[in-house]
């Protein structure tokens, strides 16, 4: 199996890992755009088989001509970029010491100097998030409602905010869902989120359209969908992604490893651990150590049961969950390729153009639209399948916002400077989306 940095480590490693700050330094951020079958076909190897090297793959290889980024420890990158010049594969190393440009995150951005408590133009954290959600729920009682939706595995509470609507939840109610940070280390996806929350508020009292829409369809929007791998990614690992389900062991080769988290956006149960074809774990992993770790069965996460249980509740005509990072709206299917629903191309395609043109519209920044299996590569369990094929919602997207992975760009260190273009744009796009939900509903 494949031994990734966050998650991967080494039994020695595993004794002292525990309450250490995990340390990028010397961590090289590689580039390279494969160029011909040969090059991808090394990559893909080096992703999905056993790999001598400690990577972690930030863009997983997909196609010829499809930026990979992935980084590497300090011990292995002589030999990566031995390898990979004797195959006479081009590459750039974008970052020569991760730990660096995320000390540098650190030192430019504002949220790392307190006392400031919430800002929309911050990366905050989970507890500011939720006094900003409290402060507009005193401020406007009756346009916002407060919902604890479920617990963590650390106890930390899973909080949606509803926008519009009444303050009784109403099952047969049209209404949009919109999640955030299911991957922990995507910090821009709550701080759009967070943009979307003040644009909803704001706008209904200014933009008469807007009110008659939300009395009407409210937004359910959980900006924080996986709070304790949120904190974490700000406290001890920059680049976790996972939950933090407690470590499950496994004997691996002539000793034990323990690791902790699960993908929670390989969790739901929608083709849940399906092998790929032909390799297996490219895009689901059953190796708890996996960044891809699917989890021991599907919903077996106390945070994809709670968004399934609400979801049940509370079907909504539009699932929308962001992550990042490289420019693309999603639709389902992404557990294969060329496999999508009925409505591809009558409904959900020809919105999802639709709402990327708006968002070009703002600042020009553009968006590749189609299935995550056919623009990337394909990964069983995700939530925006359940959401469709099992829910069967009409609208259902996931939306990876900024940076592109063009050969720019830090990756998931995004600059706070760019946190208001970000929700300027996107939610141009989501506005779009809710037109459509509100005149077929
Ligand atoms: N980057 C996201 C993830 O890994 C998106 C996956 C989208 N689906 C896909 N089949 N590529 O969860
Ligand atoms: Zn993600």
């Amino acid at each position: 199996a494949l031994c990734l940095l966050a998650a991967c480590i080494s039994a020695a490693a595993a004794v002292q890992s525990q309450d250490k700050q995990h340390s990028y330094r010397n961590f090289k951020l590689i580039r390279i755009n494969p160029e011909n079958d040969a090059t991808l076909a090394y990559l893909k190897s080096l992703y999905e088989e056993e790999s001598p090297y400690t990577l972690d793959f930030w863009q997983p290889p997909s196609h010829v001509g499809g930026v990979v980024d992935l980084t590497v420890a300090p011990s292995d990158a002589s030999s990566l970029i031995r390898d990979l010049s004797a195959r006479g594969i081009h590459y750039i190393v974008a970052i020569h010491d991760l730990q660096k440009a995320i000390e540098t995150e650190r030192a430019v951005a504002s949220w790392a100097h307190p006392p400031k408590g919430f800002g929309y133009e911050r990366y905050n954290s989970l507890d500011e998030i939720y006094n900003e959600l409290k402060r507009l729920k005193r401020e406007r009682p009756s346009l916002i409602t407060l919902i604890d939706i479920g617990q963590t595995h650390e106890n930390r509470t899973m909080l949606v905010v509803k926008i519009g609507g009444g303050q009784s939840l109403d099952e047969d109610a049209p209404s949009i869902w919109l999640d955030a940070g299911i991957h922990a280390r995507e910090w821009i996806a709550p701080a759009t989120a967070m943009f979307i929350v003040r644009e909803l508020v704001e706008g209904y009292e200014t933009d008469p359209k807007l009110q008659a829409m939300l009395d009407h369809v409210p937004f359910y929007i959980l900006p924080v969908m996986n709070p304790d791998g949120y904190e974490h990614s700000r406290t001890m690992d920059r680049m976790w992604r996972k939950n933090r389900r407690p470590a499950e062991c496994h004997n691996k080769e002539w000793h034990t490893v323990c690791c902790r988290g699960v993908d929670l956006n390989r969790n739901f149960d929608w083709y849940w651990a399906a092998p790929t074809v032909p390799l297996p774990a490219s895009g689901s992993s059953s190796d708890s150590c996996h960044d891809t770790y699917h989890g021991p069965a599907a919903f077996s996460e106390p945070e994809s049961i709670a968004v399934r249980d609400f979801l049940e509740a509370y079907p909504p005509k539009a699932f929308i969950s962001l992550h990042s990072y490289s420019q693309m709206w999603l639709i389902p299917f992404g557990h294969r390729r060329r496999s999508y629903p009925p409505d591809y191309s009558s409904a959900l395609r020809p919105l999802a153009i639709r709402a990327t043109k708006a968002l070009e519209a703002i600042h020009g920044t553009k968006y590749q639209v189609g299935t995550g299996a056919d623009l990337m590569y394909e990964a069983s369990g995700g939530s925006h399948d359940w959401a469709k094929g099992a829910l069967k919602v009409p609208f259902s997207y996931l939306i990876e916002l900024r940076p592109r992975n063009t050969l720019f760009g830090n990756g998931f260190l995004l600059p706070e400077r760019e946190i208001i273009p970000v929700g300027n744009e996107t939610w141009a796009a989501i506005r779009v989306l809710a037109d459509e939900v509100f005149s077929q509903f």
